[in-house]
């Protein structure tokens, strides 16, 4: 199979936790007889410096000629103080709203070797298994107006928690199909005790399910869900949520699986090619040291294999390297406590290679 990936490294940690996954793409290509052609392509802080733009033209373009996007992260201290047109996170938002990729899928696991080390006791993170579904074109990060305003003479600013019928219809549908391959159970996250948005949500997500009598829906609030989500993961099959709920959650939801430094995303349009990216950010205070974890950009790798080119045995040998990788015990710092001893970001993806 041949595929051409745009490679949008961006900054910080990007680049680095990118090459290592190109490395596992790359091997996974010779070990299946495949061919993939890369093209890189800038966005974030370093469109910026370089054309003074988050997210150039011909970025754009590269990327809808292409089969899928790897993405590492954007941002910095250093374009923090910039206008926010002038904002790497505006590539980010931007590119998601242009290719129209409303929907987010982070999976949540836990790898054998790390249940004993988790920070959460081993009955509550043993065999867990959950998809986070994270609505990403819509609400509060795309709402307008959001601007700075003046209040009654004083200094305000307000952003806008917008969503149509037609986006929190498609969001939930995705929802209903993934259950209906998984263990059937839906946990819409909302804030429909206060929030004018989340009850035409909540009523939308109860008309939907009238076409899916088989697949339980159950309604919980956000501040609840963040507290459930450590008591009683298992609970959650898929969980369904509003674009700023799921940035906060699946942040939280890493911390089940060891590292914000494990968990992958896929973000997929009804058609056109998908953005595969860690749901970490450029992690500005590691980067350049060779600390960070690359297996977060590794199994996004996988979900690329999955989900962009129907590779399922290619992606399911991606997640078995990992996991064998890990059951040697070696560790990247993020999984580490105290003194104990921890590898390099390209040691790491090393010996995901050799069990690759
Ligand atoms: P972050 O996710 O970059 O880092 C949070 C913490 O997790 C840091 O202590 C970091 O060292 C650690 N961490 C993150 N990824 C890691 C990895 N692969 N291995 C080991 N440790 C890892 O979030 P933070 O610090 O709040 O934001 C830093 C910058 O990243 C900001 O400019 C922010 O806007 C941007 N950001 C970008 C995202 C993206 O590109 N998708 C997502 C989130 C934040
Ligand atoms: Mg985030």
């Amino acid at each position: 199979m041949k595929k051409t990936i745009t490679l949008l490294p961006g900054d910080g940690i990007g680049p680095e936790v990118t090459t290592e996954a190109i490395r596992v793409l790359d091997k996974v290509a010779e070990l299946f007889g495949h061919s993939f052609v890369y093209q890189s392509a800038a966005i974030g802080g370093i469109a910026i410096d370089q054309y003074e733009n988050p997210l150039p033209d011909e970025t754009l373009s590269l990327c809808r000629e292409s089969d899928a996007i790897l993405l590492g992260a954007v941002g910095g201290p250093k374009w923090d103080a910039n206008p926010s047109h002038l904002r790497p996170e505006k590539g980010l938002l931007r590119i998601r709203k242009e290719l129209e990729l409303f929907s987010n899928l982070r999976p949540v696991s836990i790898y054998n070797s790390l249940i004993a080390e988790s920070t959460i006791k081993e009955d509550i993170v043993r065999g867990i298994d959950l998809m986070i579904v994270r609505e990403l074109t819509g609400g509060l990060y795309f709402g307008e107006p959001s601007e700075r305003l003046d209040i009654n003479g004083e200094e305000g600013a307000v952003d806008t928690l917008t969503y149509s019928r037609s986006e929190i219809e498609r969001i939930i549908r995705m929802a209903f199909q993934l259950a209906e391959v998984r263990r059937k159970k839906i946990i819409s996250v909302d804030k429909a005790n206060v929030l004018e948005s989340s009850k035409l949500w909540r009523q939308i997500a109860n008309e939907i399910a009238e076409e899916f009598p088989h697949i339980e829906l159950e309604h919980m609030l956000v501040d609840n869900a963040a507290m459930q989500l450590i008591k009683h993961p298992k609970q959650f099959d898929v969980l369904v949520t509003e674009n700023l709920f799921g940035d906060i959650l699946s942040d939280e939801a890493s911390m089940i699986s060891g590292s914000l430094g494990l968990l992958p995303s896929a973000s997929l349009s009804s058609n056109g090619p998908g953005i595969y990216e860690p749901i970490h950010g450029s992690a500005p205070d590691i980067a350049g040291k060779g600390l960070a974890n690359p297996l977060a950009a590794i199994a996004s790798v996988a979900m690329m294999l999955k989900y962009a080119f129907g590779l399922e045995d290619e992606a399911d040998s991606v997640m078995s390297a990992i996991n064998r990788a890990l059951d040697t015990g070696i560790r990247t710092a993020d999984l580490v406590y105290g003194n104990q001893e921890y590898v390099s970001t390209t040691e790491m993806t090393d010996v995901v290679l050799q069990h690759l």
